[in-house]
């Protein structure tokens, strides 16, 4: 069953088509992940879903009910809650005090300004944030003022803070967003262990995690749905390559990255989404030369954002390095 149902949607800014004629249906219980290039929309979708922004037309569809016109506390009630692309979190307060806010609003029905001085439900609440620090490891960190955490902690107290309202959709705009590799790591396990009936929308750059989580895969771009299917039927899709790379397989001719004078990349890449860019803005930086065989396909499942990531999966695909 459709949890959410996303018809004809659409949104411009001023000139700008962000998103046209999006359709997307969500299975409940279902990790759904969206793709797509910088600028597709992918963002702006899930701002439609929030109450955020409002499509200029078009309906969105949430357990039978439509979200349209309905205001982002109203919509965050009927059990959507959303971590955004960048953290956001009361930086001044304890990790403890910041996942006991939305615990509050799950059992009061609604932000209360007497909420600190309820006694009656404070012990309830605590109860209910510490167990779901626990559940994403942060329970020893509890009483530590949020400003001073690590980018990964702070996304996993974000999490918390939505997992703590039991949310039947959970939307996560790039969970993994400048982490290190081991917190990535870190992040994709949490989001497998915890909250396994909450349905999951995710939005990724980082094609592993995507192809860890992801049940279904819809890819936007320029606004549009270019492709829906399962990850094995994406990895594959040429319009999907066609979107991030203007083209099936990349060809690399002597001199295309000549423009800063020192790089050179010879042979024909064949790059699964994201990583391309990624490539050609680190051949660009660092001058160096990718050496690839003519036809060989180099393996990499991008977007891998640091060279060092470019390395290691190319790497694990050719036990060698990608760059020398
Ligand atoms: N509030 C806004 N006003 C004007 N233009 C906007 C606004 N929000 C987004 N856009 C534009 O709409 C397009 C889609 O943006 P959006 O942030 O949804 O992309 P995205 O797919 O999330 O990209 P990224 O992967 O970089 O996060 C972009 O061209 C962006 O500049
Ligand atoms: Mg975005």
């Amino acid at each position: 069953m459709a949890i959410l149902e996303v018809k004809d949607v659409n949104k411009a800014f001023g000139g700008l088509k962000a998103l046209n004629a999006v359709n997307l249906s969500v299975e409940e219980g279902t990790v759904h992940a969206i793709i797509g290039p910088n600028g597709a929309g992918k963002s702006t979708l899930l701002n439609c879903f929030v109450g955020r922004l409002i499509p200029d037309t078009g309906s969105v569809i949430f357990n039978g009910r439509s979200l349209l016109g309905i205001k982002p506390h109203e919509i965050n009630q009927t059990g959507v809650a959303r971590v955004f692309q960048t953290p956001e979190i009361f930086t001044d307060l304890s990790i403890l005090e910041n996942v006991m806010i939305p615990a509050f609003a799950k059992v009061d029905g609604s932000f209360r300004i007497n909420a600190w001085k309820t006694v009656g439900t404070r012990g309830e609440v605590r109860d209910m944030a510490e167990k779901v620090l626990e559940e994403v490891g942060l329970q020893e960190k509890r009483d530590i003022i949020a400003s001073s955490l690590s980018r990964g902690d702070k996304r996993r107290l974000e999490m918390a803070m939505c997992l703590v309202q039991d949310p039947k959709l959970l939307l996560l705009d790039e969970p993994t967003a400048g982490m290190s590799r081991a917190d990535t790591n870190n992040t994709v396990d949490l989001l497998q262990r915890v909250g396994t009936h909450i349905t999951k929308i995710v939005i990724e750059h980082d094609m592993h995690v995507v192809f860890s989580l992801a049940d279904h895969i819809s890819v936007l771009a320029q606004g549009t749905v270019i492709a829906g299917g399962k990850p094995e039927d994406i990895k594959g899709n040429p319009k999907v390559q066609e979107a991030y790379l203007g083209g099936r397989t990349h060809e690399c001719r002597n001199g295309e990255t000549g423009r800063n004078g020192s790089g050179a990349v010879r042979g024909r890449l064949f790059l699964l989404p994201g990583a391309a860019e990624l490539l050609r803005r680190e051949l660009y930086r660092s001058g160096r030369q990718l050496r690839c065989e003519a036809g060989r396909d180099p393996g990499i499942a991008g977007p891998e954002r640091r060279r060092q990531d470019v390395d290691a999966a190319y790497h694990r695909a050719h036990g060698r390095s990608a760059t020398a």
